[in-house]
């Protein structure tokens, strides 16, 4: 199978061994061996040999140094989570085309993510460098989903920029999701998969009875239909009627097993009147994906849920 992304940034890296007045040789022959990758990107951001030069010069050996340091102590992982979570979304992302990949770098630290002509198919060239200089490194997953997603509507070149901005933009599209009432939650558990890279399992959870019975929800099928008050992460969340984060199920005593992949989870309550109703939950195959940014975005689309139903 081919591989979907591919690590290009120790590649990029090598300039380091270099010094620094000869960088821009260094860039000259990433040049000859990215073709035509490299002169795409640089016809993209409308760049000379001159412009180069400067910036080159303008990053600093010790800078790109620690960014090699942190890079390497993650690269694996994030390679491998980022493969992951684009075949995740295969359908979704349309696959099967062929029509891209996509390549981690090193470049200038101009712009996240441009997409460029390679040989045969279009490259998504995720600028990793300029995601390390904003504090993003650790969102790299879904930094590269969300360049995919915008390359698919017909976009170029952008800006990832961080968590919360990205929250944003999906809260505005599921405010239009759930204008279609209720009978949107099924879109809704697809559209939250889709568009967060750690997102993978996610499901609705309604009380009735006194037991939380499960409702509309995407991923694997679940053998956990119909949950007591109390009993796993789900039951533990609706008695305490708050937010339960795990960020790493193999620690939880108090668990349900869903998938043998899962390793995070975190549970939402949706009340209605001051009473509980439901809950959204949602499984992550990453380790410790969650973070305040995804605590505050999915208690708002909780919010929002709780007026259609
Ligand atoms: N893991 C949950 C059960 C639900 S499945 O993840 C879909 C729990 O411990 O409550």
């Amino acid at each position: 199978m081919r591989s979907i992304v591919q690590n290009k940034v120790e590649e990029c890296l090598e300039i380091l061994k270099w010094d620094k007045t000869k960088w821009i040789d260094f860039w000259r022959e990433l040049r000859r061996k990215f073709g035509p990758i490299v002169p795409n990107y640089e016809r993209k951001l409308e760049l000379n040999d001159e412009k180069i030069e400067k910036i080159l010069w303008e990053i600093e050996r010790r800078e790109l140094d620690r960014f090699k340091w942190d890079w390497l102590d993650v690269s694996r992982n994030k390679k491998i989570e980022c493969a992951e979570s684009l075949s995740e979304r295969e359908d979704f992302l349309d696959l099967k085309r062929e029509d891209f990949s996509v390549f981690l770098m090193s470049l200038l630290g101009l712009s996240d993510w441009v997409v460029v002509d390679g040989e045969k198919e279009k490259i998504v060239v995720m600028d990793v460098f300029s995601l390390w200089r904003k504090g993003l490194l650790r969102e790299l997953s879904l930094a590269t989903l969300h360049a995919v997603i915008e390359f698919r509507k017909g976009k170029e070149i952008g800006n990832y920029g961080g968590k919360k901005e990205y929250f944003d933009s999906l809260l505005k599209e599921i405010e239009k999701i759930l204008k279609r009432g209720k009978e949107a939650l099924g879109d809704l558990c697809e559209f939250l998969r889709n568009h967060v890279s750690y997102y993978d399992w996610v499901g609705f959870y309604f009380v009735e009875d006194g037991k939380l019975k499960l409702g509309p929800f995407v991923g694997e099928p679940t053998e956990h239909v119909e949950i007591p008050f109390g009993v796993g992460i789900c039951g533990q969340a609706a008695e305490r009627e708050e937010t339960f984060v795990v960020q790493d199920v193999s620690k939880e005593t108090n668990y349900l097993s869903c998938s043998p992949k899962t390793k995070a989870e975190i549970v939402v309550p949706i009340f209605k009147d001051g009473k509980i109703i439901g809950e959204l939950d949602i499984d992550s195959y990453s380790p410790s994906p969650f973070s305040e940014e995804d605590r505050a975005f999915l208690e708002k689309v909780c919010e929002l849920v709780s007026k259609v139903v």
